[in-house]
């Protein structure tokens, strides 16, 4: 019989009718069960979330080779399409050859059974990626960054390549981490004693970025609407499990939008995230659903299907207070809201994801409008079930002088500022944008409870090991 050269991926044949035909497949063993007469070998090669079952006829195969065929190990496997008499499956491939790539050592290889805890994996992420649950949250993690650039592509916006490294601290997102190449334990100093950034490699402290937005704000000020999309870095000793200390943003920003325009854009955007995971995401879905959360599609439905309701941080702290709910943190005007309670406001209240608007300025960044009150600010934060915000976002301040006067009472280094504020000086327009965590969407779109599960290399406090 004619062997087939092409390899075939498991993702066309396990809902293929193409029976009779030969094919070449490649991947790695899940489990091998059997008897002395068959071998049934489920494979898997991550193009989807079912193995192929492979049956081997033991006596046409040389011995030593079928006891290496164990859980974990790669092979390449030729045979015939057929229709599978058994359970769970309605294909299997009858092998006519096996090729052994690699073994994997049932003694101590670290996945031999199913079922094992997230926290363990965590501490195998070097090897997770080869579970079924990985498998699935890995394949629509890619997805969602897929439809995230076809969102916006199909929008007219254009993707900004913002800079990793930073050398203004303006931001006020968060800690930062400093990236420098000077001796450590004996930098350079100038006469006063201290370190000596003028001969760091930029000639000055330099980070890695919070936030792409202040550079995001000038490309938007040019092509219209851009959005960014990357790596962001904070070094907050924050550990919880919504936050990373690394962690991918999308930054959408638009010339001429107001605070309306961008509620509209973060919903609108959101709904199609979602709407395109449950098409396209079925398969990974249900077995994440099955596995983890019975009500994952439910809620991922729930969220299509209604508007966001949208209130002002003033009326979300009334209803707060009114509530009696005992919280951790107590509820005053003018706090920064914890996680507690935007899941009492989603969850309990309004049963909907919310968006919060018009915070007081002291708790948010310099840049956001100011509104006419003198207290607040066009601010703007979506909160989801189960995560709270996945969001952060604000109409900009574009007025100049406005702008100075808040630089200057939060004391910030105007100096530092001055390309930020050309945009105002030159050319100023109304202009919005946002912020959605990349991870915390994830979480939501697979029901995981821990951040670290969402990510393939998860770097949080005290942890950078893979
Ligand atoms: O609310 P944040 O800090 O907003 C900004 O950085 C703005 N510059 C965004 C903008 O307007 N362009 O962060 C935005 C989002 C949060 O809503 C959250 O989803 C996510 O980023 N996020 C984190 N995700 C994981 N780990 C962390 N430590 C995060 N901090 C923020
Ligand atoms: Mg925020």
């Amino acid at each position: 019989m004619e062997q087939p050269q092409i390899r075939t991926k498991i993702s066309e044949l396990v809902y293929s009718d193409a029976f009779g035909q030969n094919f070449l497949v490649k991947g790695w063993v899940r489990t091998k069960r059997g008897n002395k007469h068959v071998a049934f070998i489920a494979l898997n090669d991550g193009s989807c979330i079912h193995n192929l079952q492979v049956v081997a006829d033991v006596a046409a195969f040389d011995e030593e080779l079928l006891r290496n065929v164990t859980t974990g190990a790669c092979v390449a496997v030729c045979g015939k399409l057929v229709p599978s008499q058994g359970q769970g499956q309605s294909v299997e491939l009858q092998a006519t050859s096996i090729y052994l790539y690699g073994k994997a050592d049932p003694d101590v290889y670290p996945l031999q059974k199913k079922g094992h805890s997230l926290e363990f994996l965590r501490e195998i992420a070097h090897l997770r990626p080869r579970t079924q649950t990985f498998g699935a949250i890995l394949r629509i993690r890619h997805a969602m960054a897929f439809a995230i650039h076809k969102y916006f592509n199909d929008h007219g916006f254009f993707y900004l390549h913002t800079p990793i490294i930073t050398a203004s601290d303006c931001e006020g997102a968060g800690a930062m981490f400093q990236v420098t190449t000077l001796n450590l334990s004996e930098p350079p100093r100038t006469e006063s004693g201290e370190v000596d950034y003028a001969q760091d490699f930029f000639g000055k402290p330099a980070n890695l970025t919070v936030s792409g937005q202040l550079e995001g704000e000038l490309g938007a000020m040019a092509l219209g609407a851009i959005y960014t999309f990357g790596p962001t870095f904070r070094a907050e000793n924050s550990n919880t499990p919504r936050h990373l200390s690394e962690f991918w943003m999308i930054e959408p920003e638009m010339a001429f939008y107001e605070i309306q325009d961008n509620m509209d854009l973060a919903e609108d955007f959101l709904k199609f995230l979602i709407a395109y995971a449950l098409e396209h995401c079925a398969d990974d879905l249900a077995f994440l659903e099955k596995m983890y959360d019975a009500e994952l599609t439910d809620r991922l439905r729930f969220v299509l299907d209604n508007r966001f309701v949208r209130l002002s941080y003033t009326e979300g702290v009334e209803i707060l207070l009114r509530s009696g709910a005992k919280f951790e943190f107590p509820v005053s005007w003018g706090m920064d809201l914890q996680s507690e309670h935007e899941r009492y406001l989603v969850e309990q209240h309004f049963r909907c994801p919310v968006i919060l608007t018009d915070y007081p300025k002291e708790i948010k960044a310099f840049y956001m409008k100011q509104n006419t009150d003198g207290k607040t600010v066009r601010a703007m934060d979506v909160l989801f079930p189960k995560i709270g915000e996945i969001i952060g976002g604000s109409q900009r301040e574009e007025d100049l002088e406005v702008l100075q006067r808040r630089v200057e009472e939060l004391d910030l280094p105007q100096k530092d500022l001055w390309w930020y504020l050309d945009t105002r000086r030159f050319g100023s327009a109304p202009h919005s944008g946002f912020g959605l965590g990349f991870e915390r969407l994830l979480l939501f779109v697979t029901g995981m409870v821990n951040i670290r599960d969402v990510i393939p290399f998860p770097r949080t406090p005290k942890n950078a090991d893979f």
